[in-house]
């Protein structure tokens, strides 16, 4: 399987079926409860409905954000969230993905992020690098004084945000993860014990493909498991120093 033609169709794919729903009243319609206790909305449904589709034929386990874990017995999984952002999405906020990252057995071997607004394709290939529209990309390190986070939090570490220059937080967390893996941000921390496997898996991988640290919030490696339930702490961070000062606030 050629995964990155696979990969980016089906991302265009969503694409057409989604984008007419865009800031539309009816994407934010609630059509039902996902497996991590969230709301599922139309937008959600529509676009996981066909990754589905698209996917069943290749016989690998599904892990998708509404829907749960789809066993096929395949020693492949994709750990996809159709639409990364979808508040964003329904409201009217250009800040949105498609997040598809595929495991062997837990060994990650391809994630992609397709950013809607601006089509930038993310891809992370283990060990060979990360790429934004097929040119390499890398993590842009600078002093805490001058380095742009997106944070989010319920309280948790709030002195962070005098120690860096810029707070940014934009409702997608997989596209902060490929700005970062860019250079536009230095670190992306989440210490609400919220995100899941399904909105970080691409997104990880790409960063640390373009030479990010990604962890949790006591420093340990961050493991992204096959779930779409899990809930994790995530501080991922461009260089030691930002991430030392990040995890001595929280
Ligand atoms: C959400 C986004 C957001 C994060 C939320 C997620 P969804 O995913 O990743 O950045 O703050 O925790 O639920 O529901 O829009 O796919
Ligand atoms: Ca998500
Ligand atoms: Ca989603």
């Amino acid at each position: 399987v050629r995964w990155n033609e696979v990969v980016f169709s089906l991302a265009k794919d969503v694409e057409r079926a989604v984008m007419p729903l865009f800031g539309k009243p009816k994407a934010g319609e609630v059509v039902g409860t996902n497996v991590s206790g969230d709301v599922t909305d139309y937008v959600d449904r529509v676009s996981e409905d066909i990754v589905l589709e698209r996917l069943r034929p290749l016989g690998i386990n599904v892990v998708s954000e509404e829907i749960g874990f789809i066993d096929n017995g395949s020693d492949y999984t994709a750990v996809v969230d159709p639409i990364d952002g979808s508040y964003n999405f329904t409201a009217g906020i250009p800040i949105f993905a498609f997040s598809f990252a595929l495991f062997k057995g837990e060994k990650p071997v391809y994630g992609a992020l397709y950013e809607f607004s601006t089509g930038n394709y993310y891809e992370a290939v283990p060990g060979k690098g990360a790429y934004m529209n097929g040119e390499p990309i890398r993590v842009q390190p600078k002093p805490p004084e001058k380095a742009a986070l997106s944070f989010y939090t319920r309280g948790r570490g709030i002195g962070i945000i005098r120690r860096v220059k810029r707070v940014r937080v934009l409702g997608a967390i997989a596209v902060e993860l490929a700005y970062l893996a860019k250079g536009a941000l230095q670190g992306v921390v989440d210490v609400r014990n919220y995100v899941r496997p399904t909105d970080i898996a691409a997104g990880t991988m790409i960063a640390r493909e373009a030479g990010a640290i990604v962890v949790d919030d006591t420093g340990k490696d961050l493991k992204i498991r096959l779930s779409a339930e899990e809930k994790m702490n995530l501080v991922a961070a461009s260089d030691q120093r930002t991430l030392d000062i990040i995890l001595e606030e929280v």
